[in-house]
C-alpha cells in the first residue's frame, strides 16, 4: 500500500538543473538572500559582533554544512518532493519520517510570511531610489524614510503582493529555465557590486570600529540566547532543515560531487555575508547608527554609505535591485518545496500547485505586513507576529528538523546509501570525507543542536 502510493506519486519524468554548473549556482541561489545582506548583519549587530561571527561560524561548520549535505544526498537519493523521499527512504512505513517533511512545509509558510514583508521593503526601496532621493548620513532622516514605508498597511500589503506574484511568474516556468536562469547571471554581479560599496565603506572614518565590531570578539557576549541565534541564522542561511535542500537535492546530477558542491555553496554564501557586514558596520560607527537597530539595520544604514559615493542615487538602485534578485532566488526555493509537494502528492498541475500556494502565502503573509500598522499591538508571547514567525522558524522548526535529518542520516539510513551518494557509486575516491561526514553528523552536529537547543530552554 505505502509503496504503491509512492509509486504514484512519483511522476515519470522529473525535471532536473541542466548543468552541473546550474545545480551549484541554482542552489547557491537559494542560500544566498535576504539571511546574507538583511538577516547576518543586523543579528551581528545585535548580538555582539564578532563574538557572534564566531558562533556562526562554528554552527555553519559543525552542524550547517554537514545537515546539508545531508539533505542534498536525501534528496539525490530519493528524487522526490520532501514527504515522499523520507517515505522512500525510511527503513519502515511505519516511521514518520516524512513528518520532516510536513514540519517543512509549515516552516515554509512561515519563513515566506515575514520575507516576502522584507522582499517588499526592498522592492520599494528599488522603486524609490529612482522617484526620490533617499540617501542621507542623517541617521533620523534615513529612519524617517524606512519608518513611512513600513507603518503604512497599504502600501505594506502591496509590495508583499507584487513580490508574490513574481514569485509565482517564476516558478510557472519550471525548474531549470526558471530557477535556474535567473540566478546564473545575478550572484556575479551582486558579488561585484558588493565589492565596490566595500571599498567605499572602507575608506571611511569609522571603518576601523565597524571591522573591530566584527572582527574582534570579545567573548563575554556570548551567551545561550547569542547561541542560539547564532545556529538558527546557519539554518536559515543555507536553507536547510526544512527540506528544501532535499528538493533541491533532488534536481542534481548523479555524477555531481555533493560534498565538494556544498562546501563551496557555503563558502560562497558566508563571503556575502561578510561583504554585507563590510558595508555596513563601517557605516554604523561613522555617521552614529545603533549597530543593534534590529530589522532596519540594513535599510537605515546603506542610503548613508551612498550618500558618500559619486553616483551614488545610480548604486543604490542597483544594490537593491541585485538583493531583490537575491531574494527573489531565495523564495523561489522555499515555494518549490511547497508546489512540488502539491504537484505531486496532490496531482495538481504546476501552474495550480503555485497559484493556490501563492494565494495561500497572501493569506498568511498579510498577518505579518500588517505587524508595523495595523497589528502592531497584537503581540502574542512579547512579539509582533513577523517577529514571531522569524523566532519560531529559525530558533525552533529549522533547527529541530535539522536535528531529524542529521540523526537520520547518520543513523537510521543506511551507511552504503550515504556512501554510495557522496562517492557517486564508488567513482569518487573520496574516502577520509566520507568517514569524516559520518562522524560529524553522527556525533557532533545532533549533539551541539540538542545542547544549544536545551541551553535555550534553561535546562543547564
Ligand atoms: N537562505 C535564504 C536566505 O538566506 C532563505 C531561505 C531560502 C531559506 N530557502 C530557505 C531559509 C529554506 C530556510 C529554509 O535568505
Amino acid at each position: 500500500m505505502a509503496n504503491e502510493s509512492v509509486h504514484n506519486q512519483t511522476p515519470a519524468k522529473r525535471s532536473g538543473f541542466a548543468t552541473a554548473l546550474g545545480a551549484l549556482i541554482a542552489t547557491l541561489g537559494s542560500a544566498i538572500g535576504l539571511g546574507n545582506i538583511w538577516k547576518f548583519p543586523y543579528l551581528t549587530g545585535e548580538n555582539g559582533g564578532a563574538a557572534f561571527l564566531v558562533l556562526y561560524l562554528l554552527a555553519t561548520f559543525l552542524v550547517g554544512l554537514p545537515v546539508m549535505i545531508s539533505e542534498i544526498l536525501l534528496g539525490r537519493a530519493g528524487r522526490a518532493n520532501v514527504v515522499t523521499t523520507m517515505r522512500k527512504l525510511s527503513p519502515s512505513p511505519r516511521q514518520p519520517w516524512w513528518l520532516i517533511g510536513a514540519a517543512g512545509a509549515l516552516s515554509a509558510f512561515l519563513i515566506m510570511a515575514f520575507y516576502t514583508e522584507v522582499a517588499g521593503w526592498v522592492f520599494a526601496y528599488v522603486v524609490r531610489s529612482l522617484t526620490s532621493n533617499i540617501l542621507s548620513t542623517d541617521p533620523q532622516v534615513t529612519l524617517q524614510t524606512f519608518n513611512a514605508l513600513v507603518s503604512d498597511p497599504f502600501q505594506s500589503l502591496l509590495w508583499q503582493w507584487v513580490v508574490l506574484i513574481l514569485v509565482g511568474v517564476i516558478i510557472t516556468f519550471g525548474v531549470a529555465k526558471g530557477i535556474e536562469a535567473t540566478t546564473k547571471r545575478l550572484i556575479p554581479l551582486l558579488f561585484i557590486l558588493l565589492l565596490i560599496v566595500d571599498v567605499r565603506a572602507l575608506t571611511l572614518p569609522g571603518a576601523g570600529e565597524g571591522l573591530a565590531f566584527l572582527f574582534q570578539p570579545d567573548f563575554s557576549k556570548i551567551s545561550a540566547t547569542a547561541a542560539l541565534i547564532a545556529l538558527g541564522l546557519a539554518f536559515f542561511k543555507l536553507s536547510i532543515g526544512m527540506g528544501a535542500m532535499i528538493t533541491y537535492g533532488s534536481y542534481w546530477k548523479d555524477d555531481q560531487n555533493i560534498p565538494s558542491t556544498t562546501l563551496r555553496v557555503v563558502l560562497s554564501d558566508l563571503a556575502v555575508s561578510l561583504l554585507a557586514g563590510i558595508a555596513i558596520f563601517p557605516v554604523v560607527f561613522t555617521y552614529g547608527f545603533e549597530p543593534a537597530a534590529g530589522t532596519k539595520l540594513l535599510f537605515i544604514t546603506l542610503p548613508a554609505v551612498f550618500a558618500q559615493m559619486p553616483l551614488g542615487n545610480v548604486f543604490i538602485f542597483l544594490f537593491f535591485l541585485l538583493t531583490s534578485f537575491a531574494a527573489t532566488g531565495a523564495m523561489v526555493s522555499l515555494v518549490e518545496v511547497l508546489v512540488a509537494f502539491a504537484n505531486e502528492q496532490f496531482r495538481l498541475s504546476r501552474k495550480a500547485a503555485t497559484w493556490i500556494t501563492v494565494g495561500l502565502l497572501a493569506l498568511v503573509g498579510s498577518t505579518a505586513a500588517q505587524s508595523n500598522s495595523t497589528l502592531a499591538g497584537f503581540t502574542p508571547f512579547g512579539k509582533t507576529l513577523f517577529d514571531l514567525y522569524d523566532f519560531v522558524t529559525s530558533n525552533v522548526l529549522l533547527p529541530v528538523g535539522g536535528l531529524f535529518i542529521a540523526i537520520f542520516v547518520g543513523w537510521v539510513l543506511k551507511p552504503e546509501q550515504v556512501i554510495a551518494q557522496l562517492t557517486n557509486g564508488g567513482t569518487l575516491s573520496n574516502h577520509r570525507v566520507v568517514k569524516m561526514f559520518l562522524f560529524v553528523v553522527r556525533y557532533i552536529s545532533p549533539l551541539l543542536v540538542l545542547v544549544v537547543l536545551l541551553d535555550s530552554l534553561g535546562v543547564f
